[in-house]
């Protein structure tokens, strides 16, 4: 095993001009899979409520819900950073609430980090968790819990200025976030060319997500990387396997043996054995042996 990955890692790969990978995880099993890759951070993200419970919104995730999914990957994971993701509704009514909840990602859910949405808005909230050192990574630009205020996943960043979504707030954003104590920033859905430009002035680790190829680092979602998620694609989630086609054809095909009593045989039963340790068959296989002629 390489060495484990900490947060301080992040700083020092960004200076070494060293790519971050970073992949959402949910579940022992995949959280397993994403270490063993090689993976540097794993995100038990809010992502959760759409591609594992369903929902069309991150939004009615709860924090137990995050806990209960990072305390599964925190058993699976030997050496990625693990971070979780605050919900929607569990930092922003008060700072007091955002420490509290934030405390208990690492407590009950076994994080390294937190993660949270929001730039010059989330700044006092940002400074408090990093001053109990709990290490923040902030999220900026396409942040999908504002997601009705946007109306829509909508690209931030498109338009020159300082309307709402425009460049110079995704920029103001980003340094709020650096300003208030965090240890690396998300930049979601931006162009590359801005995402380019704040990954350049800011010091801290930028991690991408369809923000182009010039961020320090890359995350995408586990299971629209793997084609497990099919009800909807953004642009920039590439599909590296086909995993649910591959899902569908297994089931079916056991669906078909089962009917066809081809499943299971002999290979997948347990055998009665002669006092000399042979196998012998069972009645079934005799008489399915019999029928065949
Ligand atoms: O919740 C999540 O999975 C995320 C990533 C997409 C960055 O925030």
């Amino acid at each position: 095993m390489q060495r484990k990955v900490k947060v301080p890692d992040l700083q020092r790969m960004k200076e070494a001009g060293t790519k971050i990978t970073a992949l959402t995880a949910y579940d022992f099993p995949f959280g397993r899979i994403v270490d063993d890759a090689g993976v540097d951070v794993i995100l038990v993200g809010d992502t959760l409520g759409m591609v594992v419970q369903g929902l069309d919104t991150t939004l009615p995730v709860t924090l137990d819900e995050i806990i209960y999914h990072c305390r599964m990957v925190a058993r699976a994971r030997k050496r990625s950073l693990l971070v979780g993701d605050m919900p929607f509704g569990t930092y922003q009514v008060s700072v007091e609430d955002a420490v509290r909840n934030a405390s208990r990602l690492m407590k009950d859910g076994a994080c390294e980090a937190v993660k949270l949405e929001g730039g010059v808005r989330m700044a006092d909230t940002i400074a408090a968790i990093s001053s109990v050192d709990i290490p923040v990574m902030g999220h900026v630009g396409l942040t999908p819990q504002s997601v009705h205020r946007m109306g829509g996943h909508k690209v931030q960043g498109r338009k020159r200025g300082n309307a709402p979504g425009g460049r110079n707030r995704v920029i103001e954003d980003a340094r709020a976030v650096e300003d208030a104590g965090a240890f690396a920033v998300v930049l979601e859905g931006i162009p590359p060319d801005l995402a380019a430009d704040i990954t350049e002035e800011l010091s801290i680790p930028t991690i991408g997500i369809g923000a182009g190829r010039e961020c320090d680092g890359q995350i995408l979602v586990l299971h629209d990387v793997l084609g497990l998620f099919d009800d909807f694609t953004p642009k920039f989630a590439k599909r590296y396997a086909e995993l649910g086609q591959a899902a569908r054809e297994a089931v079916a095909t056991y669906v078909g043996e089962v009917r066809a009593e081809s499943f299971p045989d002999e290979a997948h039963s347990y055998m009665l054995r002669a006092e000399g340790g042979s196998a012998r068959e069972g009645t079934g296989a005799k008489r399915r042996r019999a029928a065949a002629g």
